[in-house]
C-alpha cells in the first residue's frame, strides 16, 4: 500500500512522497502497516479513487457515501468522519505537491492478533485507513485520438453476488482481466455477467450510444456504482448535450453495433471504446459523442472546482 518505489498511481502518475495512515502523514516507503493487515492477507477491505482539482475533491459525498456503503456490507467500521476524511485527502495532496490529484482512500478491517476468516476479537479491530495521491495525469492527446480497444475478459461477473458492486482491495479478477488484454495485446477487458450481458471495464463503467441515446448497464448488472456513469444519467450529463441517458442490458453485440461506445471513470473521464474482441465500434474510430462527453464532463470539473 505504501510502497513508494516509483509505482504507477490510479492517475498514472509516480512520486508519491507521504501518505496518511490512521492520522498521520508517514513516508511512502515507510513499514507502517502490520503483515497481519487484512488488506494485505485476504483482501478485506473497500477503496475509492477520487480525483481533485484545483485542490477540491470532485464528488467527495459520493464516493464517501460508496466507501461507507462498502464497508457496511463487510461489517468494517469507518473511525473517521467525513470531515476527518477530507481533511485527510486535503493533507495527502498538500504533501504530494501538485493540486491536481488522483486520490486512493484505502480502508481495511486492521491486524488482528489471530489467525482465520473471524478470529475472536475481530469486532473490537481498529480499521486501518489509509490515503494517498498522486499527480494527476491526464489520458495524453495520442491516446485519445486512437481509443481504446478491449478484449472480452474469460472471467464472468455473478451479478448476484452481494459483493459484485463493492469496491473490495480483493481485484485479482480484475489484475487478472487486465492481464487477459496485455496477453491479447488490447487496452482493456469488458467482463460479462454469467448471462453474457456487459457489466464493466476492468477501471471504467461503459456505455453505447445509438442515435441520441445513450446506454449504460443498470446497477443489476453487478457494477460499480461509478461517479462519472452517475454524472452522465444525471440531467447535468449527457441530457445537457441532447443525449437521452437511460440503463440498459447491452449485450456485447450492441457494443459493436452502435454508433460509438465509451468507458468512463472519475480519473480518466470519457474515453472512446473503438474495438470489441477486434470488431471495429461504428467506425472503428473514437466519434464525436465521445469527444463531447468528455469536453462537458472535464467543463462541469472545472465548475464545480472553482473554475
Ligand atoms: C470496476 C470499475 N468500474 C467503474 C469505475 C468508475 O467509477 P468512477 O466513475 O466512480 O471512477 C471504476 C473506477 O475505478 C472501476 O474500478
Amino acid at each position: 500500500m505504501t510502497s513508494g518505489r516509483g509505482a504507477s498511481g490510479p492517475g498514472g502518475g509516480t512520486g508519491e512522497a507521504a501518505a496518511w495512515v490512521d492520522g498521520r502523514l508517514v513516508a511512502a516507503g515507510a513499514p507502517v502497516l502490520s503483515v497481519g493487515d487484512r488488506g494485505f492477507q485476504l483482501g478485506d477491505g473497500v477503496f475509492e479513487t477520487l480525483r481533485v482539482r484545483r485542490g477540491v475533491p470532485i464528488e467527495l459525498a459520493l464516493h464517501l457515501a460508496r466507501l461507507r456503503e462498502g464497508l457496511a456490507v463487510l461489517a468494517i467500521p469507518m473511525p473517521w468522519s467525513d470531515a476527518e476524511l477530507a481533511a485527510a485527502i486535503a493533507a495527502a495532496v498538500a504533501t504530494n505537491a501538485p493540486a491536481d490529484a488522483a486520490v486512493r482512500v484505502t480502508a481495511t478491517r486492521g491486524a488482528p492478533a489471530g489467525r482465520g476468516l473471524l478470529p475472536a476479537g475481530w469486532r473490537d479491530l481498529r480499521p486501518t485507513v489509509v490515503v494517498q495521491a498522486w499527480p494527476h495525469v491526464r489520458v495524453p492527446d495520442e491516446a485519445l485520438a486512437r481509443g481504446i480497444r478491449a478484449i472480452v475478459a474469460s472471467g464472468r461477473r455473478d451479478a448476484a453476488h452481494p459483493l459484485a458492486t463493492v469496491k473490495t482491495t480483493s481485484r485479482a479478477d480484475h489484475v487478472h482481466a487486465k492481464l487477459e488484454a496485455e496477453r491479447a495485446g488490447a487496452d482493456d477487458a469488458i467482463t460479462l455477467t454469467i448471462d453474457g450481458h456487459v457489466a464493466e471495464a476492468t477501471t471504467a463503467n461503459v456505455a453505447i450510444v445509438v442515435g441520441r441515446r445513450v446506454l449504460t448497464p443498470p446497477l443489476a448488472a453487478g457494477i460499480l456504482a461509478g461517479t462519472t456513469r452517475d454524472w452522465l444519467l444525471r440531467p447535468e450529463g449527457a441530457a445537457a448535450l441532447g443525449l437521452a441517458a437511460a440503463e440498459a442490458w447491452i449485450t456485447p453485440g450492441d457494443v459493436v453495433a452502435a454508433d460509438e461506445a465509451l468507458l468512463c471513470s472519475s480519473i480518466a473521464g470519457f474515453q472512446a471504446l473503438v474495438a470489441l474482441d477486434g470488431e471495429p465500434v461504428g467506425s472503428g474510430a473514437p466519434g464525436p459523442w465521445a469527444g463531447s462527453l468528455r469536453a462537458a464532463r472535464e467543463a462541469w470539473i472545472r465548475a464545480a472546482s472553482g473554475g
